[in-house]
């Protein structure tokens, strides 16, 4: 059985407004169509050109792709920049007044930073890090609180060279250990404490915690930022507060020109096993992705104020943060709190008082600001937006009608983008201007993105069948290896059994419709199998959401002796948990619901209901706990990175 069936049949279309085509940067499907024709015909060309125009060079790169030993290859190689002088410095003499940052703290006070001023901040601290003796090629673990402070961090990092590797604040002292370790971090950069939702969480603790595990030698200076105030253990031999670091230091710091494949930072992901992996990105390539995408996606435009709700733990943060807003020179939004404090109108509250015009979050904040607050969007003003994005997971087309119609007012599009830390920026997603919007659908791939649908042996699939995911030629973006191991890129990645070695292999199951809109099921891994059919994890979940009790639902496998796998479904309803007899009502509608949406195959044997799913602190499901949940197995997993532990328990027992 070589492909995964498709199940899913939505079949409303969203063409972009006349109002919103008129400005767009792609107007229409012919200026999209122009550009993916251009990579077609010229591959090189096309990167070559996208990378002289969007890139300010110290020197000219003259070749633009080294395919060296695949699938390790290099791209603009000869050429020299600094990723941090294409952010700030590249806006002084035209813009340097511009907001570049409106901060929003947790308890709602307001700091702007505008684009002299960020410079300013960045060289200051570069050149605190190089009196520190941190030099070009150093790596440097980030653990900050989602502050102006942590792009600073990173930037400055970018500035000297250094290879920074931000650890989500969420994350415990044994995860962050391990990724101190594994990096080799000569520096930690954090804060005293972190405040979210009106709770200080201990970041400086949490990072002594983690260098008292050992190992981790390698650490010679600890940069403490004062967020709290509140005393935290301090050794004056290894720590430095910020503020003492940055005071008196120049205000200026030539940049040190790299290498355009010079790595600009690592990030830790987690795979289904094994330890996480430091996904390696590279200067140009890297800074060029988000580049394109923030003007073919983001539609980006000079008076946007632009909100990527992502912390800077996340890939996402990185590219839609730190580096792709600064790049362009906007003014964006950082916000430090969380979406339900003071209450589950914040998100709203801020987009209406600073005028955001394009808001980017992910689909679990949406399903849970829909539990929390369904009608609440209306209360606000939200006409400044024109924009809505969404990413980490498929967003269920009931969810993405509730984000196009609450909070877009039926007026803004949906940019659906689907990518990965290793990819580093968007790959497929719709030009809004260009492109009529599918809900649950990520549209097309972007000009220069190669990507397709194929079978185990690598072979394309026919529209409507179901396959993985993979992208066929070398894009800029992409991360070049993982930090110290090579060959778990290589076989990660590129392994040979699914296109030979040729094809990045994403991970994910797929499916192009009649129209070549691409649908997302799933990770691989989590594919069922019910009697012979295959089927990803997405479509049947989607139909779960869109009955009007439910609010999220996860889908996994548990062996059966007839059918191979039944489907077991954990559900979130919208009202509160139901026991006894209504829970088994509720069961019976569920079971008949999936039937009728996609048919009986889909029909789940079991649910069991909770207030909430097991989610990784970036919001993923954590399906793999379900599975043992499922099967009703001890958990014996790592639940390190588990946001909720709690709800395992409540998950634990069959409904009936
Ligand atoms: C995985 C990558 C991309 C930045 C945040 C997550 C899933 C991501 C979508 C989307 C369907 C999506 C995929 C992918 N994913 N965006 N728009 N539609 N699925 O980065 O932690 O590296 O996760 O997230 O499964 O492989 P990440």
């Amino acid at each position: 059985m070589s492909t995964i069936e498709t199940v899913l049949n939505e079949t409303r279309v969203f063409p972009p407004s006349t109002e919103f085509a008129k400005h767009a940067n792609l107007p229409n499907i012919a200026a999209y169509k122009t550009l993916c024709a251009q990579a077609e015909d010229d591959y090189l060309g096309f990167w070559g050109k996208q990378a002289d125009e969007n890139i300010l060079w110290h020197k000219p790169f003259t070749h633009v792709l080294d395919e060296g030993t695949p699938p390790f290859f290099k791209w603009f190689d000869d050429g020299e920049l600094n990723v941090s002088y294409n952010c700030l410095d590249k806006h002084l003499s035209t813009q340097p007044d511009k907001t570049a940052i409106i901060f929003e703290a947790d308890d709602g006070s307001v700091t702007r930073s505008s684009y002299r001023d960020l410079h300013q901040r960045v060289c200051q601290f570069a050149n605190g890090l190089k009196s520190l003796n941190i030099k070009k090629g150093d790596c440097v673990v980030i653990y900050m609180p989602m502050r102006i402070e942590a792009v600073v961090a990173m930037q400055a990092c970018a500035r000297i060279g250094a290879i920074h590797s931000v650890v989500f604040g969420g994350f415990s002292a044994k995860s962050l250990h391990e990724r101190i370790h594994d990096a080799g971090a000569v520096a930690v950069i954090t804060a005293d404490e972190q405040v979210r939702g009106g709770k200080n969480n201990p970041l400086k603790i949490t990072v002594d915690n983690a260098i008292k595990m050992g190992g981790t030698e390698s650490v010679r200076s600890i940069i403490v930022y004062q967020r709290s105030g509140n005393d935290v253990p301090f050794n004056p031999t290894r720590d430095i507060w910020w503020h003492e670091l940055v005071n008196g230091k120049a205000s200026d710091c030539e940049p040190e020109w790299v290498d355009a494949e010079h790595p600009l930072f690592t990030l830790y992901t987690s795979g289904s096993t094994g330890k996480p992996k430091g996904v390696q990105h590279s200067s140009a390539g890297y800074l060029l992705g988000t580049i394109v995408s923030m003007k073919w996606v983001f539609d980006y435009q000079s008076d946007d104020v632009f909100w990527c709700t992502a912390d800077v733990g996340w890939i996402t943060g990185h590219s839609y943060v730190t580096y792709g807003p600064l790049a362009m020179g906007a003014t964006q939004v950082i916000f430090e709190g969380i979406p339900t404090y003071p209450d589950a109108g914040r998100f709203w509250k801020i987009i209406q008082n600073h005028k955001v015009t394009t808001f980017y979050t992910a689909p679990t904040a949406i399903r849970s600001l829909i539990k929390l607050g369904h009608d609440l969007p209306s209360k606000y003003d939200l006409s400044s937006l024109r924009l809505l994005g969404s990413v980490g997971e498929p967003i269920n087309p009931e969810a993405w009608m509730w984000y196009y119609q609450k909070v877009g007012q039926s007026r803004c599009p949906i940019v659906d983008t689907w990518w990965q830390t290793e990819t580093g920026s968007h790959m497929i997603a719709p030009a809004p201007g260009a492109v009529p919007l599918k809900p649950g659908s990520c549209t097309f791939p972007l000009p220069g993105i190669f990507a397709a649908i194929v079978d185990e042996a690598g072979q394309d699939v026919e529209n409507g069948k179901g396959g993985f995911l993979v992208i066929k030629r070398p894009f800029p973006s992409l991360a070049r290896t993982l930090w110290g191991d090579s060959e778990r890129f290589k076989k990660t990645y590129f392994p040979e059994d699914v296109g030979q070695g040729k094809y990045y292999l994403a991970g994910d199951s797929a499916n192009c419709d009649a129209d070549g809109y691409f649908w997302i099921m799933g990770r691989i891994d989590d594919v069922l199998n019910v009697s012979g059919h295959r089927l990803g994890t997405m479509e049947i979940e989607s139909a779960l959401v869109a009955n009007p009790l439910v609010a999220e639902a996860a889908v996994v496998g548990k062996p059966h002796e007839v059918n191979g796998e039944s489907i077991v479904a954990f559900v979130v309803l919208k009202d509160e948990l139901p026991v006894g007899d209504a829970a088994t009502t509720m069961v019976d509608e569920l079971r008949r619901w999936v039937a009728k949406e996609i048919g009986p195959i889909a029909k789940p044997e079991e649910i069991r209901f909770g207030e909430n799913l097991p989610k990784t602190r970036s919001g993923k499901i954590m399906r793999r706990l379900l599975r043992t949940l499922a099967n009703n197995e001890e958990i014996t997993q790592d639940i390190s990175t588990l946001e909720n532990p709690a709800i395992l328990e409540q998950l634990k027992l069959p409904t009936r």
